[in-house]
């Protein structure tokens, strides 16, 4: 069974970006067993923490070391990836040589309640990601625009054409877990 971590970048509730990541989860085969990593209640990385680890930082870097690959869906904050996100992959980055998202193949989704779709958030992580060792799926970008039109009262697409599309890209990060297991 094939373990794919999903982590939202943002911590609101009712956020947007949370509904996207819900629908992005039933894309994935029968065989892959998807796990929501919460990020909300990691306390600010520390470089002091390392010797002396917060329980919930080790239970994140445990939780991050038991997936095999990752899915991010992360708004954009003042044009890059918000602090809470960025905060989580600082943790289970540390201590130096001890970071455990080396090799767990990823993929990106940036929205946004305007028609930017978090560009610059998508590649702010993109640019953590090769420094990270995770290979990411390259094509389908996925720029998610206008969330506030996106969903029904019941956080459901509107449209069928929107899950096909998504359809895609989860498909392309199944075959790149693949390739690379
Ligand atoms: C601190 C902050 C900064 C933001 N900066 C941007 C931005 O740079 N670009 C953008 O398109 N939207 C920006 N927004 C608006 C977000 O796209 C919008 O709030 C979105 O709903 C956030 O995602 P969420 O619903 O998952 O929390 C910002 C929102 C906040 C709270």
């Amino acid at each position: 069974m094939t373990k794919v971590g999903i982590i939202v970048g943002s911590i609101r509730e009712g956020s947007f970006s949370g509904l996207w990541a819900k629908q992005i989860a039933e894309l994935y085969p029968a065989d892959v067993e998807v796990t929501f990593v919460e990020i909300a209640n990691l306390p600010l990385y520390n470089q002091d923490y390392d010797a002396n680890s917060p329980a919930e930082y080790t239970e994140f870097r445990n939780t991050v070391a038991a997936q095999d690959a990752f899915v991010f869906v992360t708004p954009e904050h003042n044009r890059s990836v918000p602090a809470a996100l960025k905060n989580a992959l600082d943790v289970a980055s540390r201590p130096w040589g001890e970071s455990v998202w080396g090799g767990k193949p990823a993929l990106i989704a940036s929205q946004s309640i305007s028609g930017l779709s978090g560009f610059g958030a998508n590649h702010h992580l993109r640019q953590s990601l090769a420094f990270l060792d995770m290979p990411t799926v390259q094509q389908p970008e996925l720029y998610l625009a206008n969330s506030q039109d996106v969903f029904d009262e019941s956080g459901e697409f509107k449209s069928e054409d929107t899950k096909a599309f998504l359809k895609t890209a989860v498909d392309a990060h199944v075959n790149l877990i693949n390739k690379l297991a």
